[in-house]
């Protein structure tokens, strides 16, 4: 069937379109309805299903006979170690962990908070919580402890998983003294944690709270999976939302598990005994789908990669691994293709290697900028034959899969530059104007999802229904807001140009400005501020932040922004790549007292910026631009 075909069927007929995917996994009990609303109004996949994630990740595909096949390659060049697990091997270890959980009391719908650097431990802890039935809530290891409490507080867990560190290059990041930090912190503690301990750093323990993984395991038994309704929980992942108060993206077991095995063959055009690899972490969304549960879904092998794409020795870390696990689907984020091509613009460490496995390189996470795009355009045009397709496409927490992409496994189109091609099935993507009508070819508005959304994007947010309807439904009646803008074209290919809102991608990381204002308010010395993410060539963008001072306070621009810059790292983390503030006497704004955050990134980065018609002074624009001058942010960097 044509893409067109399968794309109208799906928005026309969509329980057709979904009950087909649907029994193509193996439930316990097939769902009563493909489609339909709950008590609050929201749709809902397969109620009445009953299945069990872990099950058809492991257990189904033993029974479909890939026992002896891999499942799980962990490639650790920062520990220079490797370990790998056929499917048997695998769920045995899944199994047994889950005992152990169960053994401190972890039950269905109990929620686990798993901390952890890119161990197989972390897959095995997300699969041993699926076989639970309970809820596990991944907090990416790059958070501060403060990120870490307020996780703890919205989730309320009753395990914590860590590990006693992770390794950063060469850096051994102890995360125990993190874990210990924000239980002090948190207003909810969880009554245990299990510890894994690695030989770069012990972890001490607190007796009667905290147990050690290995003996942990050694007093438990396996657990078979516990059948779960489709439309019960299987993961909240935490995700930046306009305020300090992450949202609780929910992703149900049934619609995730159909949908995701949907995209391994749609979008990817990945068969079962392939491998494939997701350069991600299993903190964020690309690694829970993409690391941990499609490739196991469908049948592949996965990669764990506990290293980065460069420095881990070298720029060729990428292709050492695709030549030496014969992947043959790789994904990652254009940051970390745009740190190799920093150090190795030519790309010679790739001819030290064979990657004639790879078939398809997909990339998202942030915009494909066409440069990047065109590097690796040329760099791969001569591998596979015609060369190697490199495929951008868009998505986000909140879907769990892609939402535009080129349909790989359906019918591949016709690239275009800076756009990540067209609406997956089962995705109504249009673009409205801030009135609600359709935009016109061409014309950038807001992207949106006609409801329903299709199966794995969020059904809510955990505990807030009303954060849920207000921050995606109110907008638009009958429509999911995306927060991103962009055009769609003549030929409904789709353009992502940005966020609408205060959230920004840092290298890959999606974080809140409006976190970092709340925090840097919090400040005795700081009357007002304003975050905003400003071009960078590496990480794509990055915070920097402007305050006012309050009336009477001296202070150098230095002293405010070494303060500033230990607030963000304290309080979220390194990865936060908050380096860069300046004082300002004020902040542009509108005559009604709203901020100019838009106009203060333009003039970071555009030489000629056009003076907003509703701005109350527009001399203050002088004097932002004359600070950005002094401190060397943006266009003034000095190189
Ligand atoms: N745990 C603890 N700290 C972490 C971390 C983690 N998982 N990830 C990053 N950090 C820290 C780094 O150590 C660094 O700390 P420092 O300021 O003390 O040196 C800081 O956060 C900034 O990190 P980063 O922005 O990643 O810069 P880098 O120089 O360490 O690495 C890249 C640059 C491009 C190699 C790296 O950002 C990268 O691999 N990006 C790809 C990310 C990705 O795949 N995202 C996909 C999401 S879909
Ligand atoms: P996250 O929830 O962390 O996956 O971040 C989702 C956001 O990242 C999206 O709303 C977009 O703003 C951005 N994003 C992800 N992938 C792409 C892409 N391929 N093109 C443009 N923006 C993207």
């Amino acid at each position: 069937m044509s893409y067109q075909d399968l794309y109208q069927q799906s928005i026309e007929q969509p329980e057709v379109f979904w009950r087909k995917q649907a029994e193509l996994i193996k439930w316990y009990e097939f769902p009563e309805t493909i489609l339909s609303q709950d008590e609050h109004g929201f749709f809902r996949w397969f109620a009445g299903g009953k299945l069990n994630t872990s099950y058809l990740a492991l257990d189904a595909q033993i029974e479909d006979g890939r026992g002896n096949q891999l499942a799980l390659i962990y490639d650790s060049p920062v520990t220079n170690s490797q370990h790998k697990f056929t499917y048997t091997e695998l769920r045995d270890e899944v199994a047994v962990f889950a005992g152990g959980l169960k053994n401190l009391g972890v039950g269905k719908g109990d929620r686990v908070i798993i901390y952890m650097p890119m161990v197989a431990e972390a897959v095995i802890s997300m699969l041993a919580c699926a076989r639970l039935g309970a809820v596990h809530s991944v907090v990416f290891g790059g958070f501060a402890p403060h990120e870490l409490a307020v996780r703890i507080n919205d989730a309320k867990p009753k395990v914590l998983v860590t590990a006693s560190c992770g390794i950063e290059f060469t850096n051994v990041i102890e995360y125990k003294p993190l874990v210990d930090r924000a239980l002090e912190i948190a207003e909810f503690a969880p009554e245990k944690t299990v510890v894994l301990q690695r030989p770069q750093a012990e972890a001490e323990m607190q007796s009667g709270r905290d147990y050690d993984w290995v003996k942990l395991v050694n007093q438990a038994e396996p657990v078979e999976p516990v059948p779960v309704e489709a439309t019960d929980p299987l993961y909240i992942l935490y995700t930046s939302g306009t305020t300090g108060l992450p949202k609780g993206v929910v992703r149900d077991n049934g619609g995730h598990a159909v949908a995701l095995k949907y995209s391994m063959k749609a979008v990817y055009n990945t068969d079962p005994g392939d491998v494939y690899w997701a350069g991600s972490d299993v903190g964020w969304v690309v690694g829970h789908s993409y690391i941990v549960y499609a490739p196991l879904l469908h049948g592949c092998t996965t990669i764990v990669y506990e290293g980065k794409p460069v420095r881990t020795p070298d720029a060729g870390a990428f292709w050492r691994v695709i030549s030496e696990h014969k992947v043959n689907t790789f994904f990652t984020a254009p940051t970390a293709f745009r740190a190799v091509k920093k150090e190795d613009p030519e790309a010679n460490l790739k001819k030290l290697y064979n990657i004639s496995s790879l078939r398809t390189l997909f990339l998202a996470g942030e915009r494909l900028d066409p440069p990047t795009y065109e590097w690796l355009k040329e760099i791969l045009k001569e591998d596979s034959g015609a060369g190697i397709p490199v495929v951008d496409h868009w998505w986000q927490t909140e879907t769990g899969w892609a939402i535009c992409s080129n349909p790989m496994g359906i019918e591949p189109h016709p690239v275009k530059n800076g756009s990540p091609t067209v609406a997956m099935p089962g995705y109504n993507v249009q673009v409205l104007d801030d009135e609600g009508n359709t935009c016109k070819p061409g014309e950038t508005g807001n992207i949106v999802i006609h409801l329903p959304l299709p199966p794995s994007c969020l059904p809510t947010l955990w505990n807030d229904n009303d954060r849920f309807k207000q921050s995606y439904l109110s907008r638009y009646d009958g429509y999911y807001l995306t927060g991103d803008e962009g055009i769609k074209d003549e030929d409904n290919y789709i353009f992502v140009m940005g966020r609408t809102d205060d959230v920004i991608n840092v290298a890959g990381h999606r974080l809140s400005t409006g976190e970092m204002e709340e925090l840097i308010a919090g400040h005795p010395a700081v009357a007002e501020c304003a975050v905003t993410g400003i071009d960078d060539e590496l990480r794509g963008q990055v915070p920097v932040g402007f305050v006012v001072l309050k009336d009477g306070v001296e202070m150098s621009q230095e002293q405010m922004q070494k303060e500033l810059v230990d607030i963000i790292r304290r309080d979220i983390g390194a990865v936060a790549y908050f380096r860069q503030s300046g004082i300002v006497k004020r902040l542009p704004k509108t005559r009604s007292g709203k901020i100019l955050r838009k106009t203060i990134r333009k003039l970071a980065v555009e030489t000629e910026v056009s003076v907003p018609p509703t701005i109350d002074d527009p001399i203050i624009l002088d004097e932002i631009r004359d600070v950005m001058r002094e401190r060397g942010i943006g266009q003034y960097a000095v190189s």
